[in-house]
């Protein structure tokens, strides 16, 4: 078992008397891709939005590379880069200049800002869009710029949030080669998603989420063999068991 990065300890949270969030805990060893995998509603989004600082749980707490949430937030949030669930980009300026903002906003002087920029836009396959505006790129692009921000300031931990939902191929690709890169450099990621066979592919670890609780977490591979012949179900089949109904419903 590789060092815990991140412990989740019983997180609560709720909105107008409903609970979004109700009582989860989980752990990320450093180093390792973990999938929150779950439909929408499940509590993802907000489970990320409380680990990255950006709201406080009702009660619980998280430590990340030891620091608490509640107690240390804006430590936690140096050693975090966070790709939102929507896209957080200035359409009139271009892939560079959008970098180099967020990294001015981590602290970094405009060299290192400038430096960094172009090595993630590059890590992206961007580097010759580097001075595209925005408002001219496709979808998948975006989604990499969005990624290429989240790498700003050189986290330990990045936090993807659906990073591949309605993309072309080759940008789901360059994003999933960039994670795998990550990773062997020592990243530890967190990944969500609601697309099972991805994280089934991608994930050392996932928990499955469903009505703000976590109901499974286990590798793919245990998961699957927890319900049947793991080469023949599949992480759908897992949520259908432990839920009683289907991903997609
Ligand atoms: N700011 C908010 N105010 C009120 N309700 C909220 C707020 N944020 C989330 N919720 C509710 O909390 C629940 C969990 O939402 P959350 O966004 O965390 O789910 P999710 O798993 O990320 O879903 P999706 O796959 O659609 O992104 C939902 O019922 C949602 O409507
Ligand atoms: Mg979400």
């Amino acid at each position: 078992m590789p060092e815990v990065f991140l412990a989740a300890q019983d997180l609560q949270k709720s909105f107008n008397g409903n609970k979004a969030v109700a009582g989860v805990s989980f752990t990320i060893g450093k180093g390792d891709i973990f999938g929150l995998l779950g439909p929408n509603g499940a509590g993802k989004t907000t489970t990320i939005r409380i680990l990255s600082t950006v709201l406080e749980a009702d009660s619980g707490d998280v430590t990340v590379g030891g620091y608490s949430a509640r107690k240390n937030p804006a430590e936690v949030r140096k050693l975090i880069g966070v790709c939102p669930q929507d896209l957080a980009l200035y359409e009139d300026l271009s892939a560079l200049d959008n970098l180099i903002f967020f990294g001015r906003m981590e602290g970094l002087n405009g060299k290192d800002a400038k430096t960094q920029a172009m090595a993630n836009l590059a890590l992206m396959g961007l580097t010759e869009r580097a001075k595209g505006k925005i408002s001219k790129f496709s979808g998948g692009m975006k989604r990499r710029v969005n990624l290429a921000i989240a790498l700003m300031g050189s986290p330990k931990l990045l936090v993807l949030d659906e990073p591949t939902v309605g993309i072309d191929p080759q940008s789901r690709n360059n994003i999933f080669e960039t994670i795998y890169g990550l990773r062997d450099k020592g990243m530890t990621v967190l990944y969500t998603t609601h697309y099972m066979e991805e994280a089934d592919r991608i994930c050392d670890r996932v928990a499955i989420m469903d009505g703000g609780k976590i109901v499974a977490m286990d590798t793919p591979h245990g998961l699957r063999a927890k319900i049947g012949d793991p080469d023949k179900v599949t992480l759908e089949d897992v949520f259908l068991k432990m839920t009683g109904r289907s991903m997609r419903d």
